[in-house]
């Protein structure tokens, strides 16, 4: 028996990652790599410090498998300040390797194989192989640029299909999208009606450029039905730490936490007590951080107009979507031509789309890079124009 036969179904079904493949490509042309989602820049000071600190003192064994008391604690009262819900720490709160795991654990807490699970495209990438892994399957509600609306009829067909779960994200990644109160109000009311669970993946919820975050947890008669899967990753930039958590309805929490103590046991020990620096951060870190990146944006915003291309403003994450059509047809030809011909590298819009389409427009920019990284971008954009 030849070995590969020997593959689970849900081995074949995930497929490689197309945006660490961007990222080979930017060794291949000596590209600037603006395809990949993480910071070049370095985390706060005060985080590094407590990381030392937790490690010296020796927290470097199994912590709680619910996450450290102290957190979860903080965590309750995040939520209260800024998502203006009340939560309660020892039975609403895990804390996971990443909304990574925090998202595979709802999955695997509320489908079964054969469940069907709506997702709104374009998506972050990472919804299909989760799901695939859990032997869910996928149905799509395609968004439209610039305003990635949602509609009555839209809802009306995909909720006719039969779900058990809707993956929202917001602010979204690769779109920027932010829903509004009337948009999370809408689809609560379709998730109430036919009796479906929302995993609503909230890390960007302070990568914020316009309107206001609403966690769909705060909406009334919600907690019945809603997983959030949040973490420290993007607001802290500490990628590499694996450090998220999710928070739901105690019997929603039970059944997440089982399977998160046989997955992973806990989160790393001595990042939690340095997470609790984190957390004591005051407003000014989330404003200013905003701000940076707003700037950010706006830079590689008017150079990615001044190329020819169509960006769509994002309102919130760090991501710039711009169809790709005249730079190619294809995306992925359009990524590679890029990559090539400008040496700047974007990751192709067909890792957000549903995999059964041959053939998809666009390209997503990534901006939480130093401003002298996207400057250069920028010149080399600026210079490819010019030709
Ligand atoms: C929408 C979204 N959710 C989750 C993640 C992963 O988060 P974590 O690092 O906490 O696993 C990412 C990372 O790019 C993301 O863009």
């Amino acid at each position: 028996m030849k070995s590969h036969l020997n593959l689970s179904q849900r081995a074949i079904n995930t497929k490689e990652s197309q945006i660490r493949e961007a990222s080979r490509y930017c060794g291949k042309y000596g590209a600037i790599n603006l395809a990949q989602g993480l910071p070049d820049f370095p985390a706060p000071e005060a985080l590094k410090i407590a990381a030392q600190q937790a490690i010296a003192a020796d927290h470097n064994q199994y912590a709680d498998t619910w996450g450290l008391e102290p957190l979860r604690i903080a965590i309750a009262a995040k939520m209260q300040r800024d998502n203006h819900v009340t939560v309660d720490p020892d039975t609403e709160i895990t804390v996971c390797c990443g909304a990574t795991e925090g998202l595979n654990i709802a999955l695997m807490a509320i489908l079964d194989p054969g469940d069907r699970c709506l997702i709104f495209e374009p998506f972050y990438e990472n919804y299909i192989p989760n799901l695939a892994t859990v032997g869910g399957i996928p149905e799509f509600i395609t968004l439209q640029a610039p305003n990635w609306e949602i509609t009555k009829e839209m809802l009306d067909q995909a909720f006719a299909r039969g779900l058990k779960a809707v993956i929202l994200n917001s602010p979204a990644n690769p779109t920027g999208k932010v829903w509004t109160l009337a948009e999370l109000e809408l689809l609560a009311e379709y998730c109430d009606r036919y009796d479906v669970y929302i995993i609503t993946d909230e890390i960007y919820e302070y990568i914020l450029y316009e309107g206001n975050h609403i966690s769909m947890l705060s909406l009334a008669g919600m907690s019945d039905r809603t997983i959030v899967v949040n973490g420290f990753s993007k607001t802290f930039c500490v990628t590499g730490w694996r450090l998220g958590y999710t928070v739901a309805n105690p019997t929603l929490t039970a059944a997440m936490r089982r399977i998160h103590d046989f997955l992973t046991i806990c989160a790393p020990a001595p990042l939690q007590y340095a997470a609790l620096a984190a957390l004591a951060f005051g407003q000014d870190y989330y404003q200013n951080m905003a701000k940076d990146y707003q700037r950010k944006r706006d830079l590689l915003f008017s150079a990615l107009k001044d190329i020819g291309l169509s960006p769509v403003l994002p309102k919130g994450a760090y991501y710039i979507w711009t169809d790709s059509s005249v730079l190619a047809d294809d995306a992925n030809a359009a990524a590679l031509r890029l990559a090539k011909e400008a040496g700047v590298a974007a990751v192709p819009g067909n890792c957000f789309t549903n995999p059964n389409c041959d053939r998809t427009n666009g390209l997503r920019f990534c901006f939480a890079k130093q401003d002298s990284t996207i400057q250069a971008a920028v010149e080399r954009m600026a210079r490819y124009a010019k030709r």
